[in-house]
């Protein structure tokens, strides 16, 4: 079984963590099971020199591909003529419309265990703006775009990953719908009835479902500074991601392109290599994906971390203490 995996680091620490994490795909290859690699350009970088941040060979190119990795990009704060970001792009173009965001911290009082699930095509992200009148006076307009099928096949994936985690865990599990329709009750409270609505009409024995108002959610989460801050703050270099459609899957960590340490050889590669084993589990090899969660978990539980965890590794020792992990396992 061979899988070819389109490799795409980007800008700034994308360039040194996903060479780290291209490591640990090769770390886990073995007589049965072989990953091949396509690198592919993108990012700010990509665009200086071509004029396009995500070229149509890189899109192609991942067409071809059973899965991808996608480190980071930098994207200028301000309006630059032709620029467009590439991350957003490729969401679109490769319909990835939804994110997953495992947080977990097994220390602390209180362990964490949640799973962000992100719509990732509409909402603000259809990036139709405008602006008009004269200088002095201007005014700009975003559009913000809910509809009733992104709402619903979101809703979907949320509640197939609660029931499938009650499954796992054999407890109860809570979808909580996050929204702000006591003040955008047109467009919140379509996507807050459009989940509730799948919810209702189907089997979801194990899942229970609730709803939040965004600003009260992120205080629950952060109420405690044990446990929610340190895990949704403390561990940027930590959190792994995959961006998922019907067909195609991409990890990618959620942190960004971090100018202020690239170049160092000191970027936290765990956030990668966690996402590679997301991409791993999710083309159906969960023993692998659980070899490389255990090689992580060993590591840092032997203190070799990197300075955004408080320890004093590179980048390169990171990565080395976990294929040692893996090759022993
Ligand atoms: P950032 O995530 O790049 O950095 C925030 C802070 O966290 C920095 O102090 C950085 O050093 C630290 N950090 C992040 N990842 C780390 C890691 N793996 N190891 C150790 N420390 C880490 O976010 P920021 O500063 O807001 O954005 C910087 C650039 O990244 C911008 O150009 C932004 O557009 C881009 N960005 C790209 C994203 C993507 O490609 N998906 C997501 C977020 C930001």
């Amino acid at each position: 079984l061979t899988y070819r995996i389109g490799l795409i680091p980007g800008d700034g620490i994308g360039k040194e963590v996903i060479p780290a994490a291209q490591r640990i795909f090769t770390a886990l290859s073995s007589q049965s099971i072989r990953f091949e690699f396509e690198n592919l350009a993108a990012g700010f970088e990509t665009f200086k020199k071509t004029g396009d941040a995500l070229p149509d060979a890189t899109v192609e190119k991942l067409k071809s591909c059973h899965a991808a990795l996608f480190g980071a990009v930098s994207s200028p704060s301000h309006k630059v003529e032709g620029y467009s970001s590439p991350i957003v792009g490729l969401r679109k173009k490769l319909d990835l419309y939804a994110n997953i965001r495992p947080v977990k911290l097994t220390t602390g009082k209180r362990p964490i265990d949640l799973v962000i699930v992100r719509e990732n095509t509409e909402c603000l992200y259809i990036k139709k703006e405008s602006i008009s009148g004269e200088p002095g006076s201007r005014v700009a307009l975003a559009t913000r775009q809910i509809s009733e099928f992104a709402s619903r096949r979101i809703g979907k994936v949320a509640l197939e990953l609660a029931q499938s985690r009650s499954r796992r865990f054999g407890r109860k599990s809570k979808v909580t719908i996050v929204h702000k329709s006591n003040v955008l009750s047109v467009t919140d409270g379509l996507f807050r009835e459009s989940v509730r609505n799948v919810y209702d009409e189907g089997d979801w024995d194990g899942v229970e479902i609730e709803d939040q108002i965004v600003d009260s959610m992120v205080y629950r989460l952060f109420r405690e500074p044990d446990d929610g801050a340190a895990a949704l703050v403390g561990s940027l270099g930590l959190v792994p991601s995959v961006n998922q459609g019907e067909k195609f899957i991409m990890g990618e960590p959620v942190h960004g392109s971090a100018p202020d340490i690239a170049g160092q050889g000191i970027a936290n590669p765990i956030a990668a290599i966690r996402s590679v084993a997301m991409v791993i589990g999710k083309l159906g090899h969960s023993d692998l994906a659980g070899r490389i969660e255990n090689a992580v978990d060993e590591t840092v539980e032997t203190g070799i971390t990197t300075r955004d965890m408080g320890g004093k590794n590179s980048t390169e020792e990171v990565t080395i203490a976990i294929e040692k992990k893996l090759a022993k396992a």
